[in-house]
């Protein structure tokens, strides 16, 4: 057994847009702080950027959760145990996977991922490195409600979020997505997930501004995707990319400056930035060991495990699924 079907669960119109690119890309460019949210990075372009961020020296997110998986994985295994279908959250190119699924002898693998042609291939990739696990690639946006193939229901299962990617999201909404994974995987369910700590502020901004300008290509992509999908006229050269710590939000924001006043059309509308307004493209937010275990409770989660002694400082922690419970 290897790939088994690839399930698409992708709301597009008759062009192939998604229809809530073109509905967020529009709500976000009308806002007085313009923003459009950071799951559209993502296109084939933008996937490819992605995964060469993660190789840049200054980008030290994946090197030190892989470096956690590599030296905790027994421990790692031990406390979820065989058998358990591993559903991998906007899984990428899945680098990290098989350190994992090597490790817990999965009964089955659920790569979601809302980059069909990225899903495809990594599944594939897999699927010849782990020739005997069932795998059943789902493309879809895994923060919005995710069917499961039919398939895995009977078995246990293991949600696995690497990356920090729940830092993209602002507290209440990573608490939504927390929950609704939490009905999803059901109860008995574990969740391992990679969040990124709280560390300096230099090392935090060249982390997101690195010298040979990846973060930059990724971050004006964004601009790019909008031209070639929504019809837009955005004169991306007169942008610039910008990362910044806030310390009151503890996150990363990212931004894309206009260089000069400009007027621009997206999908028949026009819009007008003045020189210095900025398009609010990303959040990345880090979280010290409280607040983390704070935001997994919040999302019915019960931290039972954590590996955290990566430099710099990132964390793997195993959740379980709560019952919910209103009083002490
Ligand atoms: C996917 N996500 C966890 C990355 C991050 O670190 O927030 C996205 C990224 N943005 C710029 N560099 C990497």
């Amino acid at each position: 057994m290897s790939v088994v079907r690839q399930l698409r669960q992708v709301d597009a119109d008759a062009a192939g847009v998604d229809i809530a690119f073109r509905a967020d890309v529009h709500a976000g460019l009308s806002q007085a702080q313009k923003a459009v949210p950071a799951r559209w990075f993502y296109d084939a372009t933008g996937s490819a950027l992605f995964e060469d961020i993660t190789a840049l020296p200054e980008y030290y997110p994946t090197r030190s959760e892989t470096d956690l998986l590599k030296r905790h994985a027994g421990d790692m295994a031990a406390a979820i145990g065989p058998g358990r279908a591993v559903v991998e959250l906007g899984s990428g190119s899945s680098s990290k996977t098989p350190l994992l699924l090597d490790a817990i002898a999965p009964a089955a693998y659920v790569p979601v991922d809302i980059s069909g042609d990225f899903l495809r291939d990594s599944a594939d990739a897999l699927a010849a490195r782990f020739p005997g696990l069932a795998i059943y690639p789902v493309e879809a946006d895994f923060t919005q409600r995710v069917a499961l193939p039919r398939e895995i229901c009977p078995l246990p299962k293991l949600g696995f979020f690497p990356g920090s990617t729940i830092g993209n999201m602002v507290a209440r909404t990573s608490v939504d997505l927390l929950r609704n994974w939490r009905e999803t995987l059901g109860d008995g369910a574990l969740l391992l997930i990679g969040v990124d700590r709280i560390k300096d502020v230099a090392t935090l901004e060249l982390a997101y501004d690195d010298p040979a300008g990846v973060t930059a290509a990724f971050n004006l992509n964004l601009l790019t995707r909008i031209n070639r999908e929504l019809g837009g006229t955005i004169p991306v050269d007169n942008f610039e990319h910008k990362a910044v710590w806030d310390d009151v939000h503890a996150r990363i924001e990212m931004h894309l400056v206009a260089a000069c006043a400009m007027e621009f059309i997206v999908d028949g509308r026009a819009y007008h930035m003045a020189k210095g307004e900025t398009i609010h493209s990303e959040n990345s937010h880090k979280y010290g060991p409280r607040d983390a275990n704070l935001l997994l409770r919040a999302g019915g989660w019960t931290p039972l495990a954590t590996w955290d002694d990566a430099d710099p400082a990132f964390a793997l922690i195993l959740a379980q699924a709560t019952e919910f419970r209103s009083a002490p």
